[in-house]
């Protein structure tokens, strides 16, 4: 299913005047493609640093400084009032001692008053700036208020000086406004904490030749958000990837495979001493009969052979026959293209895991794709729906009914 427009997380972006300006269009343009709607409320400074247009062409919405345009809407109400997340990327000292003080001088301010959702100040600014008394009490305000104040990082500010108050990275930024918009806030239960989980991601690939494989679509990203949300809630991570493009998730043990049996011999090893053993990878249930040491050539006009093939290990259903520790909670997952429940009530059973996180595919779904639709269900009969949304989203959910099944 679609996300319908009315659906989405309305994020207002609120932009200031700094250098990191331009960060804001990376952090926008991550907002926008992860489907949200996301409007950019830009101070009359921060137009020095990033022009109109560019907020206006990455939205896909008009863009105001002060409170007189299109006054029949009455926008420094309205913006305000119909957002799900404001967040002030990046926050000066300036609209940081505004925002504590109450003032409403622009469109900003006044949105900032008038939201009754979450808000985000990541600021950046000299270090000097950050660490006067003024704004160090004007960020105890805001946070005591129930914003949340990013610290900022340490490193390159503007010119030459090095020190804190750097703007964070973009990406950070974006994961903190998906975790408040999903979750409420931007606090991470910690009942992870002690635990060793194993994931398996992406896609197995089996070498047909030294240049050819038979492989799936599977971007791994599912995996890779199983992985981010569990180091997150404190596990220790160990994430076996294959084939996957995707930056290694801070703190996780990345093991790196390529084939069906070298993802098995991996998942096994580590699963050892593992609470929780996730399967997101699509491995291939077939892998060609023989493999040809050189690459196979064309034979004049004649029809190739065809490729005969054989059936790999069935990793799921081992794992959770053969647990190497009582307890341990094995998840699996099924791509099905129709009578996604009933089929995967079959294969949770065949299976004999734990959890099976059941999603249809098709054409635009699932595969590569940002975000994700699933119903969990369980062996104890439960079903738990995951509507439309993150791959997080689907993640923590995953993780809350794993926790909820540890001895
Ligand atoms: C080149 C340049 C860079 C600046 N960078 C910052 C900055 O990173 N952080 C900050 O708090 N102020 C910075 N300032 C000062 C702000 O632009 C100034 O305080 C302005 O009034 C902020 O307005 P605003 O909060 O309405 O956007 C900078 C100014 C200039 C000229």
């Amino acid at each position: 299913m679609e996300q319908r427009q009315q659906d989405r997380p309305r994020v207002v972006l609120g932009v200031t005047g700094g250098i990191a300006a331009y960060k804001a269009c990376e952090l926008l343009r991550r907002l926008t493609e992860s489907g949200h709607d996301a409007r950019v409320v830009p101070t009359e400074s921060a137009l020095h640093f990033v022009g109109a247009a560019t907020f206006a062409a990455l939205s896909g919405k008009p863009v105001a400084t002060d409170v007189w345009e299109s006054v029949h809407e009455v926008p420094h109400v309205r913006i305000g009032q119909e957002a799900d997340l404001v967040v002030v990327a990046p926050a000066t000292a300036d609209i940081v001692a505004k925002a504590a003080h109450g003032l409403a001088d622009d469109l900003l301010t006044n949105t900032l008053l008038t939201a009754r959702c979450p808000v985000i100040f990541a600021p950046a600014m000299h270090t000097e700036m950050w660490e006067h008394p003024a704004t160090q009490e004007n960020v105890a305000t805001l946070r005591r208020r129930g914003s949340l104040v990013v610290e900022p990082a340490v490193g390159r500010l503007t010119g030459t000086d090095t020190g804190k108050g750097r703007f964070p990275d973009p990406e950070r930024v974006f994961e903190l406004c998906r975790r408040v918009l999903t979750r409420g806030s931007a606090e991470v239960p910690a009942d992870l904490a002690g635990r060793h989980v194993v994931i398996s991601a992406g896609g197995t690939r089996e070498p047909l030749d030294p240049v050819r494989f038979l492989g799936n679509r599977s971007s791994g990203k599912q995996g890779y958000a199983l992985a981010r949300t569990a180091a997150a809630r404190g596990a220790r991570v160990t994430l076996v990837a294959a084939n996957t493009a995707l930056p290694d998730p801070a703190g996780v043990d990345v093991v790196p495979v390529e084939t069906a049996a070298q993802l098995r011999e991996a998942v096994v090893k580590a699963a050892g001493d593992a609470d929780a053993v996730v399967m997101a990878a699509a491995v291939a249930d077939f892998r060609p009969a023989v493999y040809a040491a050189g690459k196979i050539k064309k034979q004049g006009g004649a029809e190739p052979e065809p490729v005969a093939l054989v059936q790999n290990p069935d990793i799921l259903a081992e794992l959770s026959t053969d647990r190497p520790r009582a307890g341990q909670i094995v998840v699996g997952f099924a791509a099905e293209t129709e009578d996604a429940l009933a089929n995967g009530r079959t294969k949770l059973a065949r299976k004999r895991c734990d959890l099976l996180v059941v999603n249809e595919v098709g054409e635009h779904r699932t595969f590569g794709a940002e975000d994700n639709e699933a119903v969990v269900l369980g062996a104890d009969g439960s079903e738990t729906p995951v509507p439309y949304g993150p791959k997080e989203v689907l993640s923590d959910t995953v993780w809350d009914l794993v926790a909820l099944r540890f001895p």
